[in-house]
């Protein structure tokens, strides 16, 4: 076998393991695993085919108590992209990209159904925008992996709630609909960087190890390499570049046993 998911996970992490060794680097999980955000797409426009099924992969995502509070806009008018563009002019990208879409939570139905069987709606709390926020949250991680799979990449842009107000009015959002992020979508360009750390796959970025000792460890400082409630794993530090030298292959399988959660 030549390349394989144990080969993309040491990729991202720097961090030796036989997980997956078995296993050829290809389908979902090598998808996940060479994700990476792309900033400069070519011209090609998106064939409409291909929107269909990255949208509806994206509305197949989980959702909190199947209420479906994810609103997708396409923008499709090239102007009112420009202008989205013009707010933000530190990210050109926006204005490039092939196609920018808005991912929004959407309070609207749950309002609806509450307003139809005639009871009252207690529920203007802060849950009720979380729920709504992280059905967007998941759609647009949907719709980025299924856009990777056909092709595509992707920019995610939180930016655009720097400037909520005015983009609800230029998108004529209605009442309920709150933009989480935007999206840039193209066939990337080639690459032409040489990977962050030696062994990576060009422009995927590393991630904390620390991150991955959250999944079975409980929480940790992020700032802090060290466990807050049981022994040591050899992570020497966490910060935001990511991968140190101070980590051996015994950290994977400490993580895999899944001892004690905290
Ligand atoms: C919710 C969210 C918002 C983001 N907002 C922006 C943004 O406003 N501009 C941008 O250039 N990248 C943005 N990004 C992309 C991140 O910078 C990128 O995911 C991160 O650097 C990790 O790189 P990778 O996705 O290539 O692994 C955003 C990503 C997420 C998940």
């Amino acid at each position: 076998m030549s390349r394989t998911i144990a080969d993309l996970i040491q990729e991202r992490f720097g961090l030796a393991t036989e997980a997956g060794r078995g296993r050829p680097a290809e389908g979902a999980l090598a998808l996940l695993l060479s994700h990476r955000t792309q900033r400069r797409y070519k011209p090609d426009p998106i064939p409409d085919d291909v929107l269909e099924m990255a949208l509806a992969a994206a509305l197949s995502a989980p959702s909190k108590s199947d209420l479906q509070q994810v609103g997708i806009v396409l923008v499709k008018d090239r102007a009112k992209q420009t202008t989205i563009g013009g707010w933000i002019p530190d990210m050109p990208w926006i204005a490039q990209a092939p196609l920018f879409m808005v991912f929004c939570g959407d309070h609207r139905r749950i309002r609806r159904v509450s307003e139809l069987r005639a009871h009252p709606f207690p529920n203007d709390t802060l849950d009720m925008f979380m729920n709504a926020a992280v059905d967007a949250g998941l759609g647009l991680q949907a719709f980025i992996t299924a856009a990777e799979a056909l092709g595509l990449g992707c920019c995610p842009i939180s930016v655009v709630r720097n400037h909520v107000e005015k983009l609800a009015a230029l998108l004529e959002l209605p009442p309920g609909v709150f933009p989480v992020a935007g999206l840039c979508v193209g066939y990337p360009c080639p690459r032409s960087s040489s990977p962050t750390t030696p062994g990576a796959r060009p422009g995927t970025r590393p991630r904390r190890r620390a991150s991955a000792s959250w999944i079975a460890s409980g929480i940790r400082s992020p700032t802090d390499g060290r466990r807050t409630r049981r022994g040591s794993i050899p992570c020497r530090s966490a910060t935001t570049s990511g991968r140190s030298s101070g980590a051996t292959a015994s950290a994977w399988p400490d993580l895999a046993r899944g001892d004690s959660a905290t």
